[in-house]
């Protein structure tokens, strides 16, 4: 089977084999060299403070939110899928007080401007970058930030499945991901980048406190048992993305281009917005769909959000060629029309 899943993605065999090692103790030189250099890795692909804590994208967003918001501070949520919805529940339940603009598609810069220029007492602003469940990327990320900025607002993004191969712009506060995605990883880490201090004053569970992660992490340790094998695979899956440099987010512009110039469904995300990892169609037949492409040896995902029943989602992220594209193409258009 290969997966062109959206997560967790199609390993390249050097990924696969290099978790497959004795983990060594956490409090140790071996340790240290090897978390040193994922970090150094990560640093390279964003410029502000990575953090990596054992869990998935769930645990980075939630993580996020408890660290950077307080209960009874008021969040502005950008929603435009299902991520977008399980990251406002989990501001509400962390006592935030919500406002929600939720759309098809999302709200531009301009209108989150008049939002904040209307009400000072907006903290936080929550944003997907790349709405895993409607193939929808945020494009206007650098004026958002400038945005952000101008209203001394933090920008929190949700990054789980866009980065590092859907451009995000420096200058983000706070961005939550996780290994299994884009930095080609198992899962089993859940990594943040920080640009903003964190600010709760109460209420963070021990094993989501970023501030006691930033304190070991000066001495190159980590609070608890960090993911071991998952580091192995990043260390590995971070100098590939790196050496590929610009050329990675080409690669996955090029395989959701094809697919939406070649399939013949209806795309969900209008062109100015496509996510160059995930593509998203409206599709009639999605259970048919999904289990003919079984017995061609892929799998892909069915849909979420309100295109639950009738969509299908394509993960382009992993070690997957042009060919496989071509095949599940076939097979798509075979089965859909
Ligand atoms: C945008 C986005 N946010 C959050 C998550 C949650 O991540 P996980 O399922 O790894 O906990 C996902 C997972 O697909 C995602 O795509």
């Amino acid at each position: 089977m290969k997966y062109l899943t959206p997560g967790p993605v199609q390993l390249p065999k050097f990924v696969v084999d290099a978790v497959a090692k004795q983990p060594p103790f956490h409090r140790g030189d071996e340790f240290r060299n090897l978390f040193k250099s994922v970090l150094d890795k990560l640093n390279a692909l964003y410029q502000a403070q990575p953090v990596v804590m054992p869990g998935t994208g769930t645990l980075a967003v939630d993580t996020m939110i408890y660290n950077y918001v307080n209960p009874g501070e008021k969040v502005l949520a950008l929603v435009y899928g299902e991520f977008g919805k399980r990251a406002v529940e989990t501001a509400k339940i962390r006592g935030a007080k919500l406002i929600e603009i939720e759309r098809d598609t999302p709200p531009v810069p301009d209108e989150v401007e008049d939002i904040l220029r209307k009400d000072p007492e907006i903290k936080a602003v929550l944003v997907v970058y790349n709405e895993t469940s409607t193939g929808i990327a945020y494009k206007q990320m650098k004026r958002l930030i400038d945005v952000a900025k101008a209203y001394g607002v933090l920008l929190l993004v949700d990054g789980v499945s866009g980065f590092p191969a859907e451009p995000l712009p420096p200058g983000v506060d706070v961005m939550a991901t996780a290994s299994h995605k884009a930095l080609l990883a198992p899962p089993g880490a859940s990594i943040l980048y920080l640009a903003a201090e964190p600010r709760a004053t109460a209420g963070v569970p021990p094993s989501m406190d970023l501030r006691k992660f930033i304190k070991s992490m000066q001495h190159l340790e980590t609070p608890y048992t960090p993911p071991i094998p998952i580091l192995f695979a990043l260390d590995v899956s971070l100098s590939y993305i790196l050496e590929l440099g610009a050329r990675y987010t080409d690669i996955h512009r090029e395989r959701t281009e094809y697919l939406y110039s070649s399939l013949k469904l209806r795309p969900i995300p209008p062109p100015s917005t496509r996510s160059v990892t995930v593509a998203a169609f409206h599709c009639e037949k999605p259970k048919e769909v999904i289990s003919k492409l079984r017995e061609g040896g892929y799998v892909i995902a069915g849909g979420m959000y309100k295109y639950r029943e009738k969509s299908i989602r394509i993960g382009v992220m992993g070690d997957i060629t042009i060919d496989d594209l071509k095949k599940v193409v076939d097979i798509i258009n075979n089965v859909a029309r």
